[in-house]
């Protein structure tokens, strides 16, 4: 399913550091490797400040590695400028959790939708409320919500709003962030159903972060496990509940550990805090969190290595070596 010819997005060595108090540096994202693949959904999961916000932003021009690069297409997209920027930006399109922060308040759902639009002189001010109409259909709202402020609707048909908005310029990619995560369980589940909808209709690529890797796993064509900046796991959705193989996985899996686990050493609840990833600890960045540490895990970072096709693993326990 994984075939490298339908590859459009891969992110290589991507490194991203911010300036921290005491002259100290925090390293939000450390050599990250991903594909994206035509029409499949990347699901990006992880502890709150593992990084998978400050991945995604590259994707959308929101912010620059320090290192790496982003090649969308063959092109790296985190060196383009000006025009070639605005224009790229038809192709790759957010969704955040709390859509209100994006919309401005003072305009119609009408304008909302058909801002990009007109930005790109995709239609014409005359065009604005049949399109508006178009794409409300197409998120399964009524017409006339067209005539209504963001304020005079609940956050799942605002989120409904995000997306008619997000597709209007029928980009390749769209990248969610945490898009339902502020939303009621069942009202969750329909916002899922309509992105796996429109998906399949239009062929999008999507880059979908959630916390909750129960949520993820149900749509997921591929996910990436990402822990403090490090991906530490890559594998097919479908097979996450049977053949996850990193020791973290396995915990936000909830997974009963080997019977030779040495649970006076047994990774806290993952509600727990993530570790700080400031000065990240040289080796394994599990190390402290995992039952099969071992004294090569504290030395040695362990590199992403392919165990089959379409799943990788960065643990010492799976590297022969
Ligand atoms: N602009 C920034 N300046 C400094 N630190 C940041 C900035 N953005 C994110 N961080 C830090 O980078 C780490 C990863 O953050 P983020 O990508 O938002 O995590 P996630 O989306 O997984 O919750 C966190 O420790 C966060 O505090
Ligand atoms: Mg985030």
């Amino acid at each position: 399913m994984f075939d490298d010819k339908d590859m459009i997005l891969e992110a290589k060595h991507v490194t991203r550091r911010f300036p921290a108090a005491g002259g100290r540096s925090l390293l939000a994202c450390n050599d990250v490797n991903l594909k994206m693949y035509k029409g499949k959904t990347l699901g990006l999961v992880g502890e709150s400040g593992c990084g998978k916000s400050t991945f995604m932003r590259f994707l959308v021009s929101l912010d620059k590695p320090s290192e790496g690069e982003i090649l969308y297409r063959g092109k790296d997209i985190t060196k383009l400028k000006g025009e070639e920027l605005r224009q790229n930006r038809q192709n790759i399109q957010m969704v955040f959790q709390d859509p209100s922060g994006s919309f401005n308040p003072k305009m119609k759902i009408r304008d909302i939708i058909c801002e990009p639009l007109l930005n790109f002189n995709r239609i014409k001010p005359s065009e604005k409320d049949k399109v508006a109409k178009e794409f409300l259909k197409m998120v399964d709202l009524p017409e006339d919500f067209a005539d209504r402020y963001p304020h005079n609707m609940s956050g799942g048909q605002r989120q409904r709003v995000a997306i008619a908005r997000a597709i209007a310029l029928e980009p390749e990619i769209i990248v969610m962030d945490e898009a339902t995560c502020a939303l009621d369980v069942s009202v969750q589940k329909t916002i899922i159903e309509l992105i796996v909808g429109l998906q399949k209709k239009k062929n999008i690529t999507i880059g979908f972060i959630a916390h909750d890797l129960g949520l993820i796993q149900s749509f997921a064509h591929q996910i990436a496990v990402m822990y403090l900046g490090n991906i530490v796991e890559v594998l097919p959705g479908d097979e996450i509940d049977k053949n996850a193989k990193h020791p973290y996985t396995q915990a936000l899996m909830g997974a009963i550990f080997d019977l030779n686990m040495d649970f006076s050493k047994k990774i806290e609840s993952i509600e727990s805090e993530a570790p700080s990833p400031l000065d990240v600890p040289p080796g394994c960045p599990f190390q402290d969190r995992c039952a099969y540490c071992t004294e090569r895990c504290r030395r040695e970072h362990p590199k992403l290595i392919d165990l089959e096709p379409g799943h990788q693993v960065a643990c010492h326990k799976y590297d022969r070596k």
